[in-house]
Order: C-alpha cells, then sequence, then structure tokens
C-alpha cells in the first residue's frame, strides 16, 4: 500500500485452461486486499489484461509483471519471502513478525497453483498455513493480507480511477470520478 513496503505476490504455477479464473482472482484480491505489484509466469500472461482493466477502471497503483523465470525472481529477492502452504505455521502464530519485517523491507508472498517445488519451502522465511486444511490460494491470499495490514487495506486509498462504488444498502451505485 501507499507509504509503506511494497508486497509483490508470486503466482507460482499455472495450469492452462483449469487455472484461469483462480490465477484472475489471485491477481485481483493482491489488488483490492493491499498488495503492490502481481509477478506471473509467461504461461499465465493472458490473465494480465483482466486484471489490469480492473485497475484501469477501479484504480491503483497495481502493476502486473510477467516473468519467464518465477523460481529466478525468488532466488534473487532482497526481502523477506512468505510461502502460504496449509504446511505452513499458523498465521496467528507468525504475523506478528512478518509484519515488523516488513515494516523495514519489501515482502514477497509465494502463492502455488499445484505442487510447489520443495526449494520454495526451503527459501521462504515463513511457510505460512491459514489454518493446516486444504483449500484455496485466493482464501489463503485475503486472509493473510487482511492479517498482515491489520485491517487497515479495508479503507485503502485507490488513484487514477474512472470509476468509483458508492456504497448502498440494496441496489448498485457506481459514479465516473472527475
Ligand atoms: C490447490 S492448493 C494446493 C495445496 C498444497 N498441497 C499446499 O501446499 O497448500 C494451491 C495453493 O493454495 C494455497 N493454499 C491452500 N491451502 C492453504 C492453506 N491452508 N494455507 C495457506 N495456503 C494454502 C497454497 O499456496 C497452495 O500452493
Amino acid at each position: 500500500m501507499q507509504d509503506e513496503p511494497a508486497v509483490v505476490v508470486l503466482r507460482l504455477g499455472h495450469r492452462p485452461g483449469r487455472d484461469e479464473r483462480m490465477t484472475t482472482h489471485v491477481g485481483l484480491t493482491a489488488r483490492a486486499l493491499g498488495a503492490d505489484r502481481l509477478l506471473l509466469e509467461s504461461v499465465a500472461e493472458g490473465r494480465r489484461e483482466t486484471i489490469d482493466d480492473i485497475t484501469d477502471r477501479f484504480g491503483g497503483p497495481f502493476e502486473v509483471e510477467i516473468t519467464d523465470s518465477p523460481l529466478g525472481r525468488l532466488r534473487s529477492w532482497k526481502g523477506p519471502i512468505v510461502h502460504l502452504t496449509m504446511y505452513g505455521q499458523p498465521v496467528q502464530r507468525v504475523e506478528d513478525e512478518i509484519r515488523a519485517s516488513h515494516r523495514e523491507e519489501p515482502l514477497l508472498v509465494v502463492v502455488g497453483a499445484e505442487k510447489v517445488p520443495f526449494e520454495v519451502y526451503d527459501r521462504a522465511d515463513w511457510n505460512l498455513g491459514v489454518t493446516n486444511q486444504p483449500h484455496s490460494e485466493i482464501a489463503a491470499l485475503a486472509v493473510f493480507l487482511d492479517h498482515l495490514f491489520d485491517g487497515r487495506e479495508l479503507d485503502r486509498e485507490w488513484t487514477d480511477a474512472e470509476k468509483r462504488v458508492i456504497p448502498k444498502e440494496t441496489g448498485k451505485r457506481v459514479e465516473d470520478v472527475e
């Protein structure tokens, strides 16, 4: 989020056909809940357009970057790394440490699609579980970001938006931003 070290989400793995909506929703969730950038493998490049389109209409800042070498990005990352996995330490046990570390440096958050190479478990500073039950990278990312930002992402400001949703008890209201 603005005025804080960056949070970058690395989506590792993407099975064409099967993972299209999941990868898009990883991106939309990352954007909506306070991350600054999404790294996608080249095979998932087609998902970029939808995510960029939402950012163009509803605001940013949020970047999507395509990489030929996701593991290379992981290896060369300079700050702390969190890997979301059902086998990891419970979020509620490690969130304070991660928050303190992210106050100083940009944070890389890795989410998988299918089996993640063991190297990722090894390189991560925290292998982190949102419960130790199998579920979804989208749900895990949402809960993790909410814990990381302690709810502040819910009041995030958006810049360069064309549209703004006006919350209503019933019905829908979307306004053009002047
Ligand atoms: C279909 S799941 C694969 C489950 C995998 N066996 C694992 O390591 O979590 C795809 C991704 O969802 C995320 N995920 C699933 N359950 C999770 C949990 N309980 N906590 C954190 N992340 C989870 C992980 O990033 C995983 O790579």
